[in-house]
């Protein structure tokens, strides 16, 4: 390499460097914003994050239980679909409450687990109708 090349190098080099150093600092970084939602059928956007918060702590899942990666407003998953339908459940069993106060969540049904139970663990529920089981012995 002849010094005269390396001279060149470096000028090149030196004249694409100072530009970046001339740069002033970034300014602050504004909040994150999420971008307007596209895809809603049921949720208002002001409802939509409080709502997938619950969701998510609700049914012990992370986001991509229901979403594709990269992709909220997809509606892929069957499991995004079915959410769907339980909003609509929770809010149909809401609305026949004479108080008109929301009554029903996720929660009430799912407590943290994506399939709710359907009995008290060990054993199976009592047919419908039938006399309430025996208190449990004392200890
Ligand atoms: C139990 C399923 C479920 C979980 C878990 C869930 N979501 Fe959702 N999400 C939905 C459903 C259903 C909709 C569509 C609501 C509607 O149609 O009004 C939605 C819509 C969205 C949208 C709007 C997309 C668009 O452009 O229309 C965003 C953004 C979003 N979710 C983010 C999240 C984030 C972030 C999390 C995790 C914190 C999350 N979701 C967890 C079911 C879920
Ligand atoms: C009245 C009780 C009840 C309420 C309220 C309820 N769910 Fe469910 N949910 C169920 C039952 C029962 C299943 C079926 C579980 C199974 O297949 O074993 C289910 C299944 C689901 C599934 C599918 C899980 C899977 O493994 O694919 C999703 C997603 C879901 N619920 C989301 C919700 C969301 C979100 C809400 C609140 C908006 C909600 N649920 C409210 C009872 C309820």
């Amino acid at each position: 390499m002849t010094d005269r090349y390396l001279t060149k190098s470096l000028a090149v080099i030196a004249m694409m460097v100072t530009p970046l150093l001339a740069q002033d600092p970034p300014p602050q970084a504004p909040p994150r914003q999420h971008p307007a939602p596209k895809n809603l059928k049921l949720l208002t956007p002001a409802e939509l994050m409080p709502a997938m918060r619950s969701f998510t702590t609700a049914l012990g899942v992370k986001c991509n239980f229901c979403h594709v990666e990269g992709n909220f407003a997809s509606d892929d998953k069957p499991e995004k679909e079915t959410a769907r339908h339980m909003i609509t459940l929770a809010r149909d069993v809401n609305s026949k409450f004479p108080d008109g106060k929301m009554h029903v969540t996720c929660y009430t049904c799912h407590r943290g687990s994506t399939e709710p139970a359907m009995a008290p663990e060990g054993g199976p529920a009592p047919p419908a109708g039938a006399p309430p089981p025996p208190p449990p012995p004392a200890q």
